[in-house]
């Protein structure tokens, strides 16, 4: 199996985890999942980025996305996963 070529970091602070992250978790599995996107995406967890009041923080590769939500996460992973090279 390759070596995953994207890391999506999700912000497990208490401050982005009850405003928000808590939800954006799942979806994010749900979205890799559906899209076959396991192998390719390594996603974990990570303490406070030190962003607190720009939150909910998500770190795609080198971007840092602010005030992540279950409305707008969906519109994040399409515009960074869809130049993904899966092969
Ligand atoms: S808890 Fe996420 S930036 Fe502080």
């Amino acid at each position: 199996m390759s070596s995953p070529n994207l890391e999506i970091v999700i912000c497990m602070g208490s401050s982005c985890f009850s405003r928000g992250n808590k939800k954006t978790l799942p979806l994010i599995q749900e979205y890799l999942k559906e899209k076959g996107l396991e192998s390719h995406v390594l996603f974990k967890g990570s303490h406070c980025f030190g962003e607190c009041e720009n939150g909910p923080i998500l770190k795609i590769g080198d971007s840092i996305y602010r005030k992540v939500d279950s409305s707008n996460v969906q519109d994040i992973l399409e515009q960074e996963l869809v130049g993904l090279n899966t092969h």
